[in-house]
């Protein structure tokens, strides 16, 4: 077992929804005494004011890099720069639905960008094995499950979509790697993140946006396809102990052992929200709307998590019913934030590509 105890973490897409809340996990409720350099392209998902609050608390402990993990030059002057010994990766593009209409960038970033980082840390690190790259990846590379099973770490890729293709493409670069050339890497392939900061293209807070704004709640199909629910801190927390204590060249599966259909979420989300509002729930309810199915839409996901928590320890530390209040009270006191990261480009593209929003 690699018992890790980092200086200097680099986080590549730290300004986005995970990334951010791990940064914040790492620096405000660990042991963590070292460095974190941010670094991130700021795309449409990414925002350097979801940790404006770090850079004021923690000073020079907290740096943010504006950067492009597909371009060497940048990737390669940030491993100059700082002495980083240990690369936790979540820059991508995240969003299934925005890979159907345009997969260049998931290519890009995804597969291209997480080859030219594997490169440079190669030669950042040379032959070093005290050092570390973590590759944070998906569950939708194993493929989608019938009505029963779980994935676990050995279950055969099998992705659908250009996202899950290219997430795929980018664990096996990662192994490669690894096996190649023994650059020390750990894998962990997670369920639905759901918590603060999630960018409001995705279905839990988008549909809060939309019920706030009076909008309909676009249910893809039957509304019967299944998400295994997590909250983002348990994730954070799953990925911090992979780095400190996982095995090298393992895959750990990160879940939250808290399975919905679409539709039985959307109700739940519109009864929690009506009880925290003191509202009438039918008003909410009464929203829903079956919209035209996502191409090749995964049937299930659901992930078997007992190598992380026989091996290293850990638990999910909030039911789905706390996780979802927490989340639903941080977008109602946070709505300049969804503001800030829903205009601009964002519009501009959502404008072009749907008109149900
Ligand atoms: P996100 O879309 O919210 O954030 C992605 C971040 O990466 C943004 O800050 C963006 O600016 C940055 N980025 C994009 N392209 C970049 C590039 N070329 N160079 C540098 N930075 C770039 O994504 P997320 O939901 O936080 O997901 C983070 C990671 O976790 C991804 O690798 C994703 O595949 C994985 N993951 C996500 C979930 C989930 O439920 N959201 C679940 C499992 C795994
Ligand atoms: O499983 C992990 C994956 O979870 C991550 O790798 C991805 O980065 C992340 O985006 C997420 O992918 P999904 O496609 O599962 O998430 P999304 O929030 O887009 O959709 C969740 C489910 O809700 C899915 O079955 C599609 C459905 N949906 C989604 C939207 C946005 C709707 O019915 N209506 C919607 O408007």
């Amino acid at each position: 077992m690699l018992l890790l105890n980092p200086n200097t973490l680099l986080v590549t897409g730290g300004a986005g929804f995970i990334g951010s809340n791990f940064i914040r996990h790492v620096l405000t409720k660990t042991n963590f005494l070292g460095q974190i350099i941010n670094f991130d392209k700021l795309t449409y998902a990414g925002n350097p004011l979801s940790l404006a609050d770090l850079s004021q608390a923690f000073g020079e402990r907290y740096v943010f890099v504006k950067g492009d993990i597909a371009e060497a030059a940048d990737v390669e002057a940030v491993l100059k720069s700082y002495p980083v010994d240990a690369i936790v990766h979540f820059a991508a593009e995240s969003h299934v639905d925005r890979s159907i209409y345009g997969p260049d960038e998931f290519v890009r970033t995804n597969i291209l960008g997480t080859y030219t980082l594997l490169q440079a840390a190669r030669k950042a690190w040379g032959e070093r094995k005290d050092v570390l790259f973590h590759h944070v990846s998906t569950d939708e590379v194993f493929g989608s499950l019938g009505d029963t099973g779980k994935f676990v770490e050995t279950t055969p890729y099998d992705p659908r979509s250009p996202y899950s293709a290219s997430k795929a493409s980018s664990d096996h670069l990662v192994k490669a790697w690894h096996h190649t050339y023994g650059l020390p890497v750990t894998l962990s392939n997670c369920s639905n993140n759901y918590g603060p900061y999630h960018f409001p293209e995705k279905l839990i807070p988008l549909m809060i946006g939309n019920l706030l704004a009076g909008k309909v709640l676009p249910v893809y199909g039957d509304g019967l396809n299944v998400r295994d629910w997590l909250y983002v801190e348990d994730h954070a927390s799953a990925i911090w102990a992979i780095v400190q204590r996982g095995r090298v060249g393992e895959t750990y599966n990160v879940g939250g052992e808290n399975e919905w259909t679409n539709i039985d979420l959307v109700k739940f989300l519109c009864q929690r929200l009506a009880e925290v509002q003191r509202h009438d729930p039918h008003d909410y309810l009464k929203l829903i709307s079956y919209v035209k199915d996502r191409p090749g839409h995964d049937h299930r996901y659901a992930i078997d998590c007992s190598k992380l928590k026989a091996e290293l320890g850990w638990e999910q530390s909030v039911t789905f019913e706390q996780g979802l209040e927490t989340t639903i009270r941080w977008y109602l006191a946070n709505q300049k934030w969804v503001s800030q990261v829903t205009t601009g480009e964002y519009r501009q593209w959502v404008e072009k590509n749907y008109q149900t929003r």
